[in-house]
């Protein structure tokens, strides 16, 4: 079974050097509808997306993110800032910032464009994080969050990454753990070991 949206999931890779070849506000707009249709709870879509192309604004940030690659966001022609507001949706805004910036990534991907997905959210949200710093540089209010960062360009070239098999992180009814040693009476519970029902190619259960 060959389905499209399947495979721009697996063939999406995290770039990180960009082309100087500017995106176009049409490919810039389908990036951006695919985070405003992302899910949120109850609806609420509590987020915010800053486009980023101001040069200075792009330096700045770079020298924020505590990646070895931060270079990436001063060299893709623009980067957004996707925020949320936890007073519009308390119990799920990380989740909803990040389906949004999911999304978002894949749309890219399938417009032929690179993204990578440069984590901005401070759990402590400690004073000296780089959170703080990109709210402040990008005149984000107080009680707004920073979920992400996506540079977004014509990718310079593709990396190579692998994944976990389904075998391996897919269980069956209940979750198995397998560093630990199964006594004989979970052994006959367990009576079909997963790694024979699900092939590398499965479909997980939902
Ligand atoms: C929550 C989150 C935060 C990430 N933060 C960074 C980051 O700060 N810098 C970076 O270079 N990549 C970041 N990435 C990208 C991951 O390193 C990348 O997705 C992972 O290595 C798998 O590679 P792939 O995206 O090419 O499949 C982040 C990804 C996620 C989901």
């Amino acid at each position: 079974m060959v389905n499209m949206v399947l495979e721009t999931i697996k063939k999406r890779r995290s770039i990180i050097k960009f082309l100087a070849k500017p995106v176009n506000d049409e490919l810039l707009n389908a990036v951006l509808e695919a985070g405003r249709w992302a899910p949120s709870w109850l609806n609420r879509q509590p987020w915010k997306f800053i486009v980023v192309s101001e040069k200075e604004t792009k330096i700045k940030a770079s020298g924020m993110v505590p990646t070895v690659f931060s270079s990436t966001l001063k060299d893709a022609p623009v980067f957004i800032g996707v925020c949320v507001n936890p007073e519009l949706d308390p119990y799920h805004f990380i989740e909803d910032g990040s389906a949004a910036t999911q999304n978002m990534t894949l749309v890219a991907h399938s417009l032929g464009l690179g993204t990578c997905w440069i984590g901005a959210f401070s759990l402590g949200d400690e004073r000296d994080s780089a959170e703080r710093k990109l709210k402040k540089l990008l005149m984000i209010p107080k009680n707004w969050r920073l979920i992400s960062l996506i540079p977004l360009g014509y990718p310079k070239f593709r990396g190579h990454k692998t994944r976990k098999e389904l075998f391996d992180i897919v269980d069956s009814n209940y979750f198995i753990d397998r560093e630990k040693k199964l006594s004989t009476e979970e052994k006959v519970v367990q009576k079909i070991p997963v790694k024979k029902i699900l092939t590398p190619t499965s479909t997980p259960p939902v």
